[in-house]
């Protein structure tokens, strides 16, 4: 079995994850048993737990998944178990803060076995900050979900320096295998990447309004009507590459342009 830690953690061993109860604890929950894993929440609140599975069923009702709900519920157990040892995945969904996180892998450290995975859902805390003198470090690695993330499936998958490459392995095949669309980062950054992304779209739209060059309400429908339609289907590279006649004129002025704004605005 697999067992999960503060808004519901989740673990498996090919059949058991272990999971959090908050918002992303209860959320991978629902991810991994539509994928066919079993999954154990942990939470140091039992309301969290009583509303977890309140709100799983609730959402059970709209059969996302292919399992009937019945057995998809089935694969949900808040019961704690001690045998932590035989759980394959550990996803910790505390909240965001560095302490707690930490003190959570260190008694999780005492008592895993050596194939175990220990995952973190962190947003932004990197990999040394969390892992970094762990006995079991080459097993942990940070799985950042997008919320909620039975809509959204992107997990960006970040190693500690120290992490086996197959525990990167392990993790992103398990992703797959859930229906996540899993990428990996090979060494950690601030922002990960998806935030990175973010942030620059988010500090050069707040500079053309500040300008005066563009509303808000026109700025966003550059990227709900125009932009954003593109990239739900096709990433920025892949947008070059078919950018047909021109090509290699686009990349040069991309890159010319993502020069100045690194200099004169991102600096
Ligand atoms: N909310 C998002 O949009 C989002 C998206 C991606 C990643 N994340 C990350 O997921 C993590 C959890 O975020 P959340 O929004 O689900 O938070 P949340 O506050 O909804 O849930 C946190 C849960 O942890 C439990 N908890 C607190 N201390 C604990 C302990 N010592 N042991 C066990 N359980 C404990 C709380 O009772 C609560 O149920 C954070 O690291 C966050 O950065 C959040």
């Amino acid at each position: 079995p697999a067992k999960s830690f503060g808004g519901c953690a989740a673990a498996v061993d090919y059949s058991y994850k272990l999971l959090y109860c908050g918002l992303i604890g209860r959320s991978w929950a629902m991810v991994f048993a539509g994928g066919g894993f079993r999954v154990k929440l942990y939470d140091i609140v039992q309301q969290q737990i009583t509303s977890a599975l309140e709100y799983i069923s609730k959402y059970l009702l709209l059969e996302w998944f292919t399992l009937s709900s019945e057995v998809y519920y089935s694969c949900i157990n808040w019961r704690i178990s001690n045998a932590i040892y035989y759980y394959f995945l550990f996803q910790e969904c505390t909240p965001e803060k560095l302490e707690l996180k930490k003190k959570i892998f260190g008694q999780l450290d005492l008592i895993v076995s050596n194939d175990v995975i220990l995952s973190s859902s962190t947003s932004t805390l990197l990999p040394t900050k969390l892992f970094t003198g762990l006995k079991h470090v080459k097993q942990c690695i940070v799985a950042h979900p997008v919320n909620p993330p039975y809509y959204v499936p992107l997990v960006e998958l970040v190693p500690h320096p120290e992490t086996e490459p197959s525990t990167v392995d392990k993790t992103h095949a398990l992703m797959k295998k859930i229906g996540q669309s899993p990428v990996k980062l090979t060494k950690e950054i601030d922002g990960f990447v998806l935030n990175r992304l973010q942030y620059a779209v988010i500090s050069e739209a707040w500079r053309l309004v500040g300008e005066g060059v563009i509303s808000p309400a026109d700025l966003d429908l550059v990227m709900s009507d125009g932009l954003g339609m593109r990239y739900a289907f096709i990433g920025p590279l892949e947008t070059m590459h078919l950018n047909a006649e021109g090509y290699s004129q686009c990349i040069f002025c991309s890159y010319k342009l993502s020069q100045f704004l690194s200099k004169h605005i991102y600096s």
